[in-house]
């Protein structure tokens, strides 16, 4: 018999090594030959520690399962995929897997993340089959077709930035994967890594190929242990197999990588203070020009992408530009992998074609609140994203709609609030995580972002509001186009959306929205 209890984080926090271990206890005891495989996440993250075992019929489902229904389920149910109360039949026709369109995340929960031959069983390594055989710069142009956009958050075309890069002279160039995933509400990179590793290397791999890249680094935030494991083990593996190193795949391209551990800064998530940190320094925002594909990594032309957009890649050159291009909306081609936060029912990892609106995310795939309660307000995009109401739930989930509500998606992560948030806290809340998080390197945020706490804490006493108001929105202004990054630049979302939607939190009307 085998048997799948995710070995993800996430799973793992409520308690799958525990069931894992029962399982494999409770088969030795009963003299059964069994395997306990540990897969992926299947992204539905209430459901976990979701149990699967193989049945002729397919995988059956169980959870969530506690370790004291170990023994139930292996008497009844679990081994042959019977009835019992915790079965959830196939889950891949549970109604919010169902509906996904799983490009990037097709192997997630599927496979042993750490199997090279389970990878390769399930169309592994495909792409970088095509993408030798078109060659360098009919792989960048793929890249270019399908579409993809930097799933970072700036959805800057992938293509164009690896065409940059290309260009660059012969010599020395780099592959870089931002993987230090610090916005709130966002786990895709994290269990792309742990659940499907091998997809990143090979991503990356088709990257250093395609741009003369012979050398790339996986920067992970130090918060994801689980990652940095799963990553290693698949990059020794790949290694020893001859796709990574000398020669990958046969070919005549030399590519290896390596991952280096962050520190726990949430501004090493900004491109150039991550360049800095990986070349030994503290992470200090550079200015920019130079781009990083001209001078990135030790002064050398480098690709630096997000796990999301390297991870798409296998898909796009193993099925082609045109089977990713062909699903999307507006000009957000393919597929997003968004995250369900906060306080909501159903939350976990949804990967649907661009297009699907906000309130489609909130209220009939996520479910509502955990608490039953109305949805007041969802921040999209992190904590430098807005906060959207109820009234722009018709918005799709696409870049350009998204920044014309003053808005963005970022990097794909929902966080649900009920009626019992307090939207000028929230406000603080953004201005104080800048103030905390800022590299200091620019007098907008590293002092307007303190000015404004303390501009804050005044409006929520009651202290001369209106002229108060007035300088946290002249304060937000000098921010927003004053900083040098993203982290300044993008603090006034939350706050000025806090305060444009939710007037009433700061004292400025009586009406409270539906
Ligand atoms: P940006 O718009 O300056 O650049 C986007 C990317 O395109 C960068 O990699 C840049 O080097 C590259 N690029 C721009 N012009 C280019 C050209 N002509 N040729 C080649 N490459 C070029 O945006 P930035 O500052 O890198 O990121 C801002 C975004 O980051 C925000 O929209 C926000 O959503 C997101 N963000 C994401 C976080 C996360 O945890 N994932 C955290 C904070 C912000
Ligand atoms: Fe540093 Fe903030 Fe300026 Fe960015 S905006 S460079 S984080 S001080």
């Amino acid at each position: 018999v085998v048997i799948y209890v995710p070995g993800d984080a996430a799973a793992v926090a409520v308690g799958a090594d525990r069931v894992a271990k029962a399982i494999t206890e409770g088969l030795a005891r009963r003299g059964i030959e069994g395997r306990v495989v540990r897969n992926g996440s299947r992204g539905m993250i209430w459901l976990e520690p979701l149990v699967e075992v193989v049945t002729a019929a397919g995988r059956v489902g169980y959870g969530p399962v506690k370790p004291k229904d170990v023994e139930a389920l292996l008497d009844g149910g679990l081994l042959d995929g019977a009835g019992h109360d915790l079965r959830l039949g196939d889950v891949e026709t549970i109604p919010f897997f169902a509906k996904q369109e799983r490009f990037t995340f097709k192997r997630v929960g599927v496979t042993d993340p750490v199997s090279l031959d389970d990878y390769l069983a399930h169309g592994g390594y495909k792409g970088l089959e095509r993408a030798l055989a078109l060659g360098p710069s009919d792989t960048v142009e793929e890249v270019f077709n399908s579409g993809l956009r930097g799933r970072g958050g700036a959805g800057f075309p992938t293509g164009i930035k690896w065409r940059t890069v290309a260009a660059c002279a012969p010599g020395k160039k780099y592959i870089v994967c931002n993987a230090d995933e610090g916005d709130s509400g966002t786990f895709a990179d994290r269990m792309i890594m742990e659940g499907d590793p091998f997809q990143l290397i090979e991503g990356m791999t088709i990257a250093g190929v395609a741009v003369g890249a012979d050398m790339g680094y996986v920067y992970c935030r130090s918060e994801y242990p689980h990652a940095v494991i799963a990553m290693n083990k698949a990059i020794q593996a790949a290694r020893k197999a001859g796709y990574l190193g000398r020669g990958v795949a046969g070919s005549q391209y030399n590519y290896d990588m390596e991952v280096r551990v962050g520190a726990g800064a949430y501004v090493c998530g900004e491109e150039t203070s991550l360049l800095e940190s990986l070349e030994g320094r503290r992470g200090l925002v550079r200015a920019k020009p130079p781009l990083p594909a001209h001078k990135g990594l030790f002064g050398k032309p480098t690709v630096i992408n997000n796990v999301l957009s390297l991870a798409a890649v296998p898909f796009i050159l193993s099925e082609g530009a045109k089977a990713y291009a062909d699903v999307g909306f507006g000009r957000s081609r393919g597929t997003m992998p968004i995250q369900l936060a906060g306080n909501i029912k159903h939350g976990g990892l949804y990967e649907i074609a661009f297009g699907v609106t906000l309130g489609e995310l909130v209220e009939e795939v996520g479910g509502g609140t955990f608490t039953g309660r109305p949805v007041r307000a969802v921040q999209v995009g992190g904590p430098l994203g807005a906060y959207f109401p109820r009234a722009l739930f018709d918005t799709p989930f696409d870049y350009e709609a998204f920044a014309k509500k003053d808005g963005l998606i970022g990097h794909g992560g929902i966080v649900v609030f009920d009626d019992n948030v307090d939207m000028a806290k929230q406000a603080r809340f953004a201005m104080e995580f800048c103030s905390v998080e800022s590299c200091g390197k620019c007098t907008p945020c590293r002092i307007g972002s303190t000015r404004g706490v303390e501009v804050m804490d005044k409006i929520i006493a009651g202290v001369e509001r209106e002229k108060n108001l007035a300088i946290l929105e002249d304060l937000s202004h000098t921010m927003k186009l004053g900083s040098l990054c993203a982290l300044g630049g993008f603090t006034p979302y939350p706050v000025m959306s806090a305060l444009t939607h939710f007037p009433e939190d700061f004292g400025r009307g009586p009406v409270p929205l539906a």
